[in-house]
């Protein structure tokens, strides 16, 4: 019996330790990141809601060993932004479309949005891979967004349909959610080189109206409203690849928007990543904006990596620092390097 009891307390304690160990105070920019289970992070091309305290991470879900025929998005939820714990697939589909032809259909940078007048979670993803008479099937001519729903954060969302935004072809998409708490989506569209800024109808099923189109060909669409401007930055078109990302300003979302400049020294193509969002902590003491940004490694996807950092930002500059490891507290909203 005492051996039992004795068996019992190494297990407890083990396990304690283990759990305690998992812990993490830091954010390692460009590292492998733990979830609390212990496995990286599966949350690429991403996106964030706050509901009350709790954060929730959704992103492409590129974990080794899938089932090929479907694609996945997941949720994470955190409530200090460091430690995040693997809540499942939220939203797992074949292919949604018919119109998609072969095998080869992607789904990238899924946006939850949590709309409080239906009390639905309504998520955007970018739809997209070879159609009919593409010239080849790794083709992105679908284009559209794809919309899904559930009645909680973590899921499960069921599909409800395709669209293209505003009638436009819709590629990369992005997330912003203004103070006020209104609800835009941010899409690049290719043919007329530029993305647009638009908001949500009330019940955030559908793209309703153009905001903004900011005329250049960028993507990874980020915008930031901070003091009296909205920042929005993004990436040239090299694909996988990192290039340098920049940013313009503007005193209303609508515009006049500034010409683009670079957001880092350029030579480092934004220190490898790019760019996905911003999430803006308002603490008690201080408001960090943080920047999100994928380092993707095409060939290994499941082991893409991501860049956060805070950015230093105000009176229409906004810079990132060179990526070191960082820790927040995101009730007093101040941040600091790990190692000063
Ligand atoms: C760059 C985009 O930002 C990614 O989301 C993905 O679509 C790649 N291009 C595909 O090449």
């Amino acid at each position: 019996m005492k051996k039992i009891y004795f068996l019992l307390l190494a297990f407890t304690v083990f396990w304690g330790f283990a759990g305690f160990a998992q812990k993490q105070t830091a954010i390692y920019p460009k590292e492998v990141w733990p979830d609390s289970d212990g496995n990286h992070i599966q949350a690429h091309g991403g996106g964030i809601i706050k509901i009350k305290k709790t954060y929730y991470w959704y992103g492409e879900q590129r974990r080794q060993g899938l089932d090929s025929n479907y694609r996945y998005v997941s949720c994470y939820a955190s409530k200090d932004l460091i430690n995040w714990e693997f809540k499942g697939d939220a939203f797992k589909s074949t292919k949604p479309d018919t119109a998609i032809k072969g095998h080869r259909w992607v789904l990238e940078r899924p946006k939850v949005y949590y709309n409080s007048k239906t009390k639905k979670y309504v998520m955007y993803m970018h739809l997209d891979g070879g159609i009919r008479g593409s010239k080849n099937p790794y083709a992105y001519d679908f284009a559209r967004v794809g919309v899904a729903i559930s009645d909680k954060p973590t899921g499960p969302f069921n599909y409800v349909k395709s669209f293209r935004p505003l009638g436009k072809e819709s590629r990369d998409i992005g997330q912003f959610i203004d103070d006020d708490g209104s609800a835009y989506l941010i899409f690049e569209s290719r043919p007329d080189k530029g993305f647009y800024i638009a908001s949500l109808s009330e019940d955030y099923l559908n793209v309703e109206k153009e905001v903004a189109f900011i005329k250049s060909p960028l993507e990874g669409g980020a915008i930031v409203h901070y003091e009296n401007k909205y920042y929005a930055v993004g990436s040239a078109l090299t694909g996988w690849n990192p290039n340098p990302n920049k940013v313009a300003t503007a005193p209303s979302l609508s515009g006049p928007w500034s010409e683009f400049v670079d957001i880092a020294p350029a030579e480092t193509k934004t220190y490898g990543s790019q760019s996905t969002m911003f999430v803006k902590v308002v603490g008690k003491k201080a408001t960090t904006v943080i920047f999100l940004g994928d380092v993707w490694k095409p060939r290994t996807q499941w082991d893409s990596r991501y860049l956060w950092m805070p950015v230093e930002i105000g009176e229409g500059k906004l810079w990132l620092p060179e990526p070191k490891p960082w820790t927040i507290d995101v009730k007093s909203g101040r941040w600091n390097y790990l190692n000063k």
